[in-house]
């Protein structure tokens, strides 16, 4: 019988590894049947002239990944596929933790915050204990100038007794609705939005109802009819980025948006978390309509991952009731949170590291378009996601399957869909797998998925 050498990669990344990379490569091209034995470890060790320790630990990560079965007394076998449709040995993993690759979750990632960071809060510690406890208003003043900065940075003139500072983007909005709207209001967002807003109009009992979008985001005729249809009193919109098709508005969309929210007073919800992140961007629609405009961004998406501050600026007239908000669902921001980004922003901390997210997500945008070629009609613009019309004839819901019994997690348009029908389309996450070499091997995964044409006998759907 012959025996089944790996081919190992010359260079590069730990040995152990390539074995057990080789031995999934291996089983997926049928090279390895289930139940071929492998080679006995030493003579292994002996052919490839590596150490008896290196082929123990390949075969243990073999195992690990459930490629492979040890039987005492009986040597070692290439394993079933596994249980739920997991082919094992089809999984791809992130080459920096050997996990699966999320391309669900749409964060920016970890960057050089976390050193940062480090120093950041070893200074604070040898400062005031009033951070731990109160939230005086001279803190709360210095950390709403913090936040009336930023926002000015992102182009909205920003008056800081109109910034609140709050948990991230999704807290201020949830504070935004709750300060505009009351149970029964008929609430627009574009046809595909966020998908949060869905479960809070669905707690706070709001009617949500969708406005087409086309290329550019929002459309404004479609608005205006949905305003005279619905008699919607408040809009919900992403012109920058928008969270599923990466969309921004240019300037002249965004003022027609701004005259027809006038013209039914409108409130608007401006959800500007991706804000840093594009170059070049005009301004928001609340710097041409701030009577009218709650205007949300965080740090989150565009400074760090886990900095989760996030800046509300909101009509003057309406500050008592967004204090009442702030109150009710989270009494305060925890202050030493505030403080670090405050400190950040002040320092110029913030804008070096939206900096260095911008770089990577451009990086990042040019390995997706690479990898997928030809099938990246759309793309992401500047983000960390990149949105992914499917050739026929695949449907979301397989790729998603699909993708996910090789471990590599993407979200379908059906998640951000406000009415019924979505499109045959999906979004991918770039920040999120910490390296690039994960995110490559995600993408190609996907990539792989559609080339092969025939869609699978579950595309039905
Ligand atoms: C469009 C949009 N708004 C808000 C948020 C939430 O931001 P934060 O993490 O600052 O709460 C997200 C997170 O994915 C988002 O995609």
């Amino acid at each position: 019988m012959t025996i089944w050498l790996p081919n190992l990669p010359p260079g590069g990344g730990p040995r152990y590894r390539a074995i057990a990379d080789a031995i999934a490569a291996a089983r997926a091209e049928g090279v390895l049947q289930p139940g071929s034995p492998l080679p006995p470890q030493r003579e292994l060790a002996y052919r490839l002239g590596l150490s008896l320790s290196t082929v123990t630990r390949a075969y243990a990560e073999a195992e690990r990944r459930g490629l492979i079965q040890g039987e005492v007394g009986r040597g070692t076998f290439v394993r079933e596929a596994g249980p739920l449709g997991l082919d094992p040995a089809r999984v791809v993993t992130a080459p920096e933790s050997g996990e699966a690759i999320d391309l669900g979750l749409n964060l920016p990632p970890p960057g050089p915050a976390p050193a940062l960071a480090a120093e950041a809060l070893t200074r604070l510690a040898g400062g005031s204990l009033a951070l731990l406890s109160d939230n005086g208003a001279a803190q709360q003043a210095r950390h709403a100038a913090a936040g009336a900065a930023w926002v000015q940075k992102l182009g909205l003139a920003a008056a800081p007794d109109q910034v609140f500072v709050t948990l991230g983007a999704q807290h201020a909005t949830l504070v935004a609705l709750l300060a505009s709207t009351r149970p029964g209001d008929a609430v627009l967002t574009e046809a595909l939005t966020y998908p949060a807003i869905k479960q809070l109009a669905q707690h706070l009992k709001l009617e949500l109802h969708p406005v087409a979008m086309d290329a550019e985001g929002l459309l404004p005729d479609a608005l205006d009819e949905a305003c005279r249809r619905t008699g919607g009193r408040c809009l919900y919109f992403m012109p920058t980025l928008h969270c599923a098709t990466g969309a921004t508005a240019p300037a002249e969309r965004r003022h027609a948006i701004g005259a027809v929210a006038r013209r039914h007073d409108l409130i608007l919800i401006e959800d500007d978390v991706f804000g840093r992140l594009p170059d070049d961007r005009p301004p928001p629609v609340a710097a041409a309509a701030p009577e009218r405009s709650f205007y949300v961004t965080s740090l989150s998406k565009c400074v760090a991952p886990w900095l989760r501050v996030g800046f509300l600026h909101a009509p003057a007239d309406r500050r008592d009731a967004i204090r009442a908000a702030i109150h009710m669902t989270c009494w305060m921001v925890p202050p030493l949170m505030a403080e670090l980004a405050a400190g950040w922003i002040a320092d110029g901390t913030a804008e070096s590291l939206a900096a260095w997210q911008r770089g990577e997500a451009k990086q990042r945008q040019a390995m997706a378009q690479a990898v997928l070629g030809p099938l990246a009609s759309q793309g992401g613009g500047d983000g960390f996601h990149f949105w992914l019309e499917l050739p026929r004839p695949w449907r979301a819901a397989a790729l998603l399957a699909a993708a996910e019994r090789r471990q590599v997690r993407i979200v379908a348009a059906d998640m951000f869909a406000v009415g019924e029908s979505a499109p045959e389309a999906v979004r991918l996450a770039l920040g999120r797998p910490s390296s690039r070499e994960g995110l490559r091997a995600g993408l190609e995964v996907v990539r792989d998925l559609l080339r092969q044409g025939n869609a699978p006998p579950d595309n039905v759907i």
